[in-house]
């Protein structure tokens, strides 16, 4: 497989302008609309080979803000199946719940390939305003961890850490999992999606990765705050990066791994998932903790390590199937954010595992949404973006 050829051309073909804004769509058919996350990974990946188009992934992204500052997880530019996938009110064109915050590293690497410092400025109120809403709103205890209100806000819609607080089990479809899911934003319809309120009333996780997450693009927030010498930003980002990575060491850590959870209490949802190495993308192990994770998690055959990659979710799980959605399948983008923090921490070996895995997986079945860690055969979405990171995985 040519790598780069064909990554090029899968972002070309599913590249859309709608109103003047230019956006990618993950997959042409099941996700024909933009998606938060899934437009910085563009982004990442579009930022060397086409910068132009990056800049344009984040403007559409960006031009659907809400007044106090989050970014919409889903902006449905056309019309496509609202019934499946209406996260919202259908007011504005977008959902009312937001993703993981990777924003900032987003355009910090297209601002790293392009030099543009007239970019940042242009983006940073934004940016800055996206990264206050989650601080100011998505925390309203004041403890320095951010909330979620509904699994797909992390990212990973059915990811067995969320059965408990969604009150489902663990042997629960994939077809009820969602159901269940558009119960709770109706629910939070009636709240009116005010955090507060339907945090306590109906979902509130404090979710690792998605933390984790926060944290990193902080520190990146910071780096690009003080190059636009803008004090207050500067200080508003590295004082945070510091509360959330104490919080999160503070509340969510545990026997070595770091743990999402659920409630005013913090009680911790103990179901081991690939979440437990997230935090190595924000430099949050100590290199002894990292150590001991990749030998007695990572590199564990009988939890995550697979022949085709790292599991989401330990295969020791009752809730682990391997065609599962985020109930266990490989997923690129998670790869990808372990690969960045193994890189960091020096574990060459098991980015290099991660790497070859994923160009293996690639290379076997092609740009699936995701993939059977013991078989390698490719599931869900054809001509999934995510498959492009691989080409942001240089390092080793
Ligand atoms: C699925 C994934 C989510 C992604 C979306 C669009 O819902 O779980 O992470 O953003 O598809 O690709």
């Amino acid at each position: 497989m040519d790598l780069p050829k064909e990554a090029l051309a899968l972002l070309r073909k599913n590249r859309r302008v709608t109103g003047g804004y230019q956006y990618t769509v993950p997959a042409q058919g099941k996700y024909p609309y933009q998606w938060l996350w899934d437009s910085c990974f563009h982004a990442i990946v579009l930022s060397s080979l086409e910068p132009d188009a990056a800049k344009a992934e984040i403007r559409s992204l960006l031009s659907r803000q809400f007044p106090d500052g989050m970014v919409p997880h889903i902006i449905f530019w056309e019309k496509g199946f609202p019934h499946l996938y209406d996260w919202g009110w259908g007011t504005n064109g977008t959902s009312s719940i937001t993703q993981p915050p990777m924003l900032a590293y987003a355009v910090w690497e297209i601002h790293k390939r392009t030099g543009d410092k007239a970019f940042l400025e242009e983006v940073y109120p934004k940016l800055l305003a996206f990264y206050q809403y989650l601080i100011g709103k998505r925390d309203p205890q004041d403890h320095h961890l951010v909330g979620i209100i509904n699994p797909d806000e992390s990212g990973e819609d059915n990811s067995p850490r969320f059965d408990t607080p969604l009150g489902v089990k663990s042997d629960i479809t994939f077809l009820w999992h969602l159901y269940r899911r558009h119960k709770l934003v109706m629910e939070n319809r009636v709240c009116n999606f005010d955090v507060e309120m339907c945090m306590s009333k109906n979902f509130w996780v404090k979710d690792v990765p998605f933390n984790a997450i926060l944290v990193k693009n902080l520190e990146i927030l910071g780096h690009i705050a003080s190059l636009l010498a803008h004090n207050e930003g500067t200080h508003f980002a590295t004082e945070h990066k510091k509360l959330v990575a104490a919080a999160m060491r503070e509340r969510l850590f545990e026997n070595g791994v770091y743990w999402s959870a659920s409630d005013h209490v913090y009680r911790l949802l103990k179901v081991p998932t690939w979440a437990h190495f997230a935090p190595l993308f924000a430099d949050l192990y100590t290199k002894e903790e990292a150590e001991a994770l990749i030998k007695e998690h990572f590199n564990n055959t009988e939890t995550f390590k697979a022949p085709f990659g790292i599991r989401t979710v330990s295969k020791k799980e009752p809730s682990y199937q391997r065609d599962g959605f985020w109930r266990g399948p490989v997923w690129i983008a998670p790869h990808w954010f372990m690969y960045k923090g193994l890189v960091a921490y020096g574990f060459k070996n098991e980015a290099a595992f991660l790497k070859e895995s994923t160009l293996s997986l690639l290379e076997r079945s092609g740009f699936r949404e995701y993939f059977d860690p013991e078989t390698g055969a490719g599931y869900g979405a054809k001509d999934f973006t995510w498959g492009t990171l691989a080409l942001d995985m240089t390092e080793v």
